[in-house]
């Protein structure tokens, strides 16, 4: 007779059992039409790893390429694509994410959702969820060296920055799109690191 069945169990088992910290936070997720958008399978899931909720919540244009399938498996937690998603509750689904969240990051951020945002558009759950939380923005955007640099992409950047939105990256690096130069998405575990980081401050509200 097996002296510790329950030990025999968990050792035969091929899962890591994660488990939610006491101080697990819920973070949104954004993730927008970059073809670095299939590095936020890693990033969710880093997320996860370190204790938190992750929900993820993607633009039309970045389900072309990672799928919303992917995202919810890694995530455990069901992915927002739409505003008409949200048909089983009274409550807007938008709202009570945006409410619940203890920090929204979107990564990768292309130049138009960081122009989006600068704006204070609201055309699909993402950009309205930016504009309707109270939690810290954090940005890691991806794009061409040249979109990167365009005046009108750097005075996107500034308005955020002066509005208390945080940015990590881009990086240098080769790209995508065959230059070498600046627009890459910083590293995933780097990003999820600065996630951490914001969570822990106290001051994690902006005005
Ligand atoms: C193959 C491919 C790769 C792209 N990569 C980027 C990128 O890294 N950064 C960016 O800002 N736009 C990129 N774009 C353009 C965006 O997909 C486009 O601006 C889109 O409207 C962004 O929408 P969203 O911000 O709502 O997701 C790419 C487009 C294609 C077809």
């Amino acid at each position: 007779m097996r002296k510790n069945s329950k030990l025999g169990a968990e050792k035969a088992s091929p899962r890591k059992v994660v488990r939610l910290r006491n101080n697990a936070k819920t973070i949104v997720l954004g993730v927008t039409g970059s073809i670095a958008a299939y590095k936020s399978a890693e990033l969710a899931s880093l997320l996860v790893k370190q204790g938190h909720q992750v929900f993820v919540v993607m633009t039309e244009d970045a389900a072309e390429f990672i799928t919303p399938l992917t995202l919810q498996t890694l995530s455990k937690n069901p992915v927002m694509t739409s505003f008409f998603d949200e048909k089983e509750n009274w409550r807007p689904g938008h709202i009570e994410l945006a409410d619940r969240a203890s920090l929204l990051l979107i990564a990768p951020a292309t130049a138009h959702i960081i122009a989006e945002l600068a704006h204070g558009l609201a055309h699909h759950p993402l950009a309205a969820i930016a504009l309707a939380t109270r939690a810290p923005i954090l940005l890691a955007p991806a794009m061409n060296g040249k979109m990167w640099l365009h005046p009108a992409t750097v005075e996107n950047v500034e308005k955020l920055k002066s509005r208390g939105v945080e940015f990590i990256g881009p990086e240098e690096g080769m790209l995508a799109c065959g230059y070498e130069g600046i627009g890459r998405l910083w590293k995933v575990e780097d990003i999820a690191f600065r996630a951490e980081f914001l969570l822990a401050r106290p001051e994690n509200l902006i005005a």
